[in-house]
């Protein structure tokens, strides 16, 4: 077998990705024929890709890595645990003192009495925990015909089969189907759904869909609410003041279980430990993954109450993975809380960083194309419009107008995601200002950039 490495050239690289490797939400001829963006190395917020471009990173991997790359002390911490005890499971009576010890801390940082900690590998796999946990907890409380769980059009969950049935993406749900017992309601996406309504009665209108939903499916049958603070993979769309409390206002009233889905907004992301702090939302569960070890190893938990937690104690719960708990990914995470906490970087992202990011992103505003800009902590979006004044989609296809400008971020050596027409960013926690001058300054140019593009593709006409 011949030996791979970074420093073999980029086509060759290219080659073998293309020859072997299928790609994650990717049309596997498109990149194939292009060829991947091979990235070889990282530090801070930047990325070095296999033809020595320095690129920052304003999206923080996958919304995860909230420490920076780079940091030895975490790749310490895995080789000594690693050579301790690299595996053992939680199963069947037993632990080991990675999970003790990050069960405890997480039971700390958790708001409220979210005190207690099942272990997953990823944020889908903890929110197929969830699904399989508050159907479990109601059974156990004599009400085994509570199984639905009311989830969002355009949330996002995860990518297994059940955790994208909970999720609202119709494009999942068209190539897995759906699970029984899902039931899902609109967002509070007021930019693009909310017509002549303020931000405030639509937020108080879309969260009262909850209530009509559970009258429509019988309160009796209903387990459980989920939604994330702040939607993630759905265009950071930061629902209007009105509309959390409200929700939080008929979970409390009918007994229905509300589940934070912290997978994005948790550890910092927010400008708080966890966004239910931000949006100030009480949660039953709270999921979390990808900050808690800013994506250095695979780990996500469901933090749960005391109430919940002591209901499920009173049975076996027949669930579990593999790497449940897996010790060095619990050590991992361990370590990078810890720095979270000791360097301040939470508390520094949420005073410091994010006033001066939102400053700077709420000033590309006046660019002729971008209509919206919404920003809470270190995550933010624009929504790019052909007129700012009606809120117009494009004509084209969702989603074509954003790809353009993606791609000309990629040219200037900046990475943000589009979500359709809106561009989104969430950097890693440790950004410095001056990076956010350079983030700044390399989306106006590629907002520029895909301003001419987009006019000279005769594609600056609004939908009707
Ligand atoms: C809110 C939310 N929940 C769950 C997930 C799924 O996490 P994972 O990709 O680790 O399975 C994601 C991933 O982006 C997410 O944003």
């Amino acid at each position: 077998m011949n030996k791979i490495t970074n420093h073999m050239p980029t086509e060759e690289l290219q080659r073998l990705d293309a020859a072997h490797h299928m790609h994650p939400f990717t049309t596997g001829d498109e990149v194939n024929a292009k060829g991947a963006r091979v990235i070889t190395r990282a530090k801070g917020v930047t990325l070095t890709d296999s033809e020595g471009n320095e690129i920052l990173d304003a999206m923080a991997g996958l919304w995860c890595v909230n420490l920076g790359y780079g940091r030895e002390e975490l790749a310490e911490v895995a080789a000594r645990q690693m050579k301790e005890l690299p595996y053992y499971n939680t199963f069947f009576q037993t632990t080991h003192v990675p999970a003790i010890a990050l069960s405890e801390r997480l039971a700390q940082l958790a708001p409220g009495d979210l005190n207690h900690v099942f272990y997953s590998g990823s944020g889908s796999e903890a929110n197929d925990t969830n699904i399989r946990m508050v159907r479990t907890y109601w059974a156990e409380k004599g009400k085994p015909e509570k199984t639905v769980i009311i989830s969002r059009h355009n949330a996002y969950h995860g990518s297994t089969v059940a955790a994208s049935a909970l999720g609202g993406m119709s494009g999942m749900h068209a190539q897995s189907g759906m699970i029984p017992d899902i039931h899902h309601i609109n967002q509070p996406n007021w930019w693009a759904e909310g017509g002549d309504m303020s931000p405030e009665e639509f937020g108080l209108a879309r969260a009262q869909e909850l209530e009509a939903a559970i009258l429509e499916l019988g309160e009796g049958r209903v387990a459980a609410f989920i939604g994330e603070p702040v939607q993630g993979a759905g265009g950071v769309v930061i629902p209007p003041e009105t509309y959390w409390p409200e929700i939080q206002r008929i979970c409390d009233k009918y007994e229905i279980l509300l589940i934070a889905d912290e997978v994005i907004c948790g550890f910092g992301r927010t400008g708080n430990w966890f966004g239910c702090q931000t949006l100030g939302i009480k949660p039953d569960i709270m999921t979390v993954a990808k900050g808690l070890s800013s994506g250095y190893a695979p780990i996500s938990a469901s933090i749960v109450s005391d109430e919940v937690a002591t209901v499920m104690n009173g049975c076996e719960f027949n669930h579990g993975y593999t790497y449940s708990g897996h010790p060095v990914s619990a050590a991992v995470a361990l370590e990078n809380l810890r720095i979270l906490d000791e360097e301040g970087i939470v508390e520094t992202a949420g005073r410091e960083t994010a006033p001066y990011l939102k400053e700077r992103f709420e000033s590309l505003g006046d660019h002729p194309m971008v209509g919206d800009v919404r920003i809470v902590g270190l995550m933010g979006s624009l929504a790019l419009t052909p007129d700012k004044t009606t809120r117009a989609k494009f004509a084209s296809d969702a989603g074509t107008v954003g790809f353009m400008c993606r791609e000309r971020c990629f040219a200037n050596n900046l990475i943000m995601r589009h979500v359709g027409d809106r561009m989104v960013i969430s950097p890693p926690l440790v950004i410095t200002k001056a990076e956010i001058d350079t983030l700044i300054e390399r989306a106006r140019t590629a907002l520029d950039e895909a301003y001419e593009e987009v006019k000279a593709a005769g594609l600056w006409v609004a939908a009707s």
